[in-house]
């Protein structure tokens, strides 16, 4: 069984303002910024990126900052976006790319949310590749064949050494924010199959090392039994990751 250090991390969505955002990561910090089991992430919206960059740094904390969006162009006249050298600017070390919100709310296409992963990787940063059927697929037996195919049109042109800097999350559409989490033997079946799916398009051992996050609905009272799978190497978590208790609860379920 190869050992996969657990990754946990917080999705923050279009949520939180400046005293909440105080109040959490000095919680976070004092509860799992000394954590060095699990890799931790936080990914506050883009205003308040460089406010938790210095409550980490001044923390000395082990969590992770993550941008929950990026730009693939390098500059220029993109009015209301960012590059990835101003997220490495001020601290960021992971972005999102291909959650679906903004695949199924701002309508990215599997070409953009490629060049996204492409840019970000480039420039030095790690990604979290979010991939995840929809419902109405789930029910037509699509399920993996939906994440294999984001997993192919998300993944294009990254190099075998580029897959030691990603992170898939397996995030069901219909389980996010939704209360329903899938159970463990549903998402240990994706991410088995993801799982199998990288090894054809890599290699046994780059599939044996990515780690494989679930997302959707994951709280403290489910994370135990959803990380306890053998692909199921942490979680993205929405809702739970917006409150001190819950987010340490569930990055301590994962190690
Ligand atoms: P919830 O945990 O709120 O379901 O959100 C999951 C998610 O989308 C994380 O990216």
């Amino acid at each position: 069984m190869p050992n996969r250090k657990p990754a946990v991390g917080g999705n923050w969505k279009m949520n939180l303002h400046a005293a909440d955002v105080d109040a959490l990561v000095d919680g976070l910090n004092e509860q799992i910024g000394a954590n060095n089991t699990v890799d931790t992430i936080i990914c506050p919206p883009f205003v308040y990126l460089q406010r938790v960059a210095e409550k980490l740094a001044a923390a000395s904390s082990n969590i992770q900052l993550g941008a929950q969006d990026i730009y693939y162009q390098a500059n220029g006249a993109y009015t209301g976006e960012i590059s990835a050298s101003m997220l490495k600017d001020i601290g960021v070390s992971i972005v999102l790319t291909g959650h679906s919100e903004r695949r199924h709310v701002l309508g990215e296409s599997d070409t953009l949310i490629n060049a996204k992963t492409l840019a970000a990787l480039e420039a030095g940063l790690d990604v979290i590749l979010c991939i995840g059927e929809k419902i109405e697929q789930r029910q037509a037996g699509q399920t993996d064949a939906i994440n294999i195919a984001q997993l192919h049109y998300g993944l294009a042109g990254v190099t075998a050494e580029q897959m030691q800097n990603i992170i898939i999350a397996y995030e069901p559409v219909w389980a996010i924010g939704t209360g329903m989490t899938a159970t463990p033997d549903d998402a240990q079946s994706a991410h088995d199959a993801i799982r199998k799916a990288l090894a054809i398009m890599y290699s046994q051992d780059i599939a044996d090392a990515v780690r494989i996050q679930y997302g959707g609905s994951c709280k403290p009272g489910n994370a135990a039994e959803l990380f306890a799978q053998p692909d199921i190497d942490g979680g993205l978590i929405g809702g739970a990751s917006l409150k001190t208790e819950d987010f340490a609860g569930i990055v301590n379920a994962a190690g």
